[in-house]
């Protein structure tokens, strides 16, 4: 069945929708993009939510991390994606310590809205979970983000699977539903064991997103650049899948990725961790 084919998911997404989505089992696929020509077709190609990811730094700018990136920067590429989207749901980043403060968060999400994000993204619980009950007090639609989180990657000192532990297992499920409590909307799981990622997807009321999470999630998330097999300079971590090889096209891999994501073979074991 073609994704248009079901009239109920055909419409443009919105943030009560996702939430229906979660309890009708139905998987939702996402991608980043950074520019308007991508995203168009992104969008006509059954992408529900497109993520302007701080990740831009490293796949467009070509910077080691995402610590440099700027809300300018992330407002500039939101506007641009903007423009190219007509159903998909669009997410942006708030970058390295744009949330640092609430108030500076609902400025840069001031920003970003006013590009045309419908939701902005943080990483962390901690202090952030102030930071998430004051922009959806104030309107903000919040996706949060957990398990191995970019922004911390100095103090981590590198990227690692997180939640393997039982203790940091146990966390990620605490921090799961205080983000949730807290008024997010969506939550991206990065890099966490399936059988955690699946349960902690079972205990939190909000719809997951992972990436490198495995197939438990309700939906998935990919950076353009590594479904599309580019090589960004960067290490292509193990869940990495290029849709391009199966596709032929750019337009055929993310109808082969949004398909895989909607009848769960991606992601496979071979694009997990155990
Ligand atoms: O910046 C980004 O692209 C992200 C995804 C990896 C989830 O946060």
């Amino acid at each position: 069945m073609g994704y248009l084919d079901d009239e109920k998911w055909a419409k443009a997404w919105t943030v009560p929708a996702l939430a229906e989505a979660k309890a009708a089992g139905r998987k939702l696929a996402m991608l980043t993009a950074y520019d308007a020509s991508f995203a168009r077709v992104l969008d006509r190609h059954g992408v529900d939510l497109v993520l302007v990811g701080d990740s831009l730094g490293m796949v467009v700018r070509g910077l080691a991390s995402t610590i440099p990136v700027t809300v300018g920067d992330i407002a500039y590429h939101t506007a641009a994606v903007a423009s190219g989207l007509s159903r998909a749901l669009l997410v942006s980043d708030l970058p390295f310590l744009a949330d640092a403060t609430p108030e500076r968060a609902l400025d840069a999400s001031q920003q970003l809205a006013a590009a045309g994000a419908q939701m902005v993204k943080l990483e962390g619980a901690g202090h952030k979970l102030e930071t998430i009950r004051f922009l959806t007090e104030r309107e903000i639609p919040v996706c949060a983000h957990l398990g191995l989180t970019p922004q911390s990657v100095l103090r981590l000192g590198g990227y690692k699977v997180q939640g393997r532990e039982e203790r940091a297992a146990a966390r990620l499920h605490e921090d799961s539903v205080a983000v949730a409590e807290a008024g997010a909307s969506m939550l991206v799981l990065e890099c966490v064991p399936s059988a955690v990622a699946a349960s902690v997807t079972a205990t939190t009321p909000i719809p997951t997103i992972g990436i490198g999470a495995g197939p438990g999630c309700d939906g998935q998330v990919l950076v353009l650049h590594d479904m599309l097999g580019l090589d960004t300079g960067h290490r292509a971590p193990k869940f990495v899948k290029d849709f391009l090889a199966e596709g032929g096209s750019v337009a055929g891999a993310v109808a082969a990725y949004c398909a895989a994501v909607r009848d769960g073979s991606f992601p496979d074991a071979a694009h997990a961790y155990q």
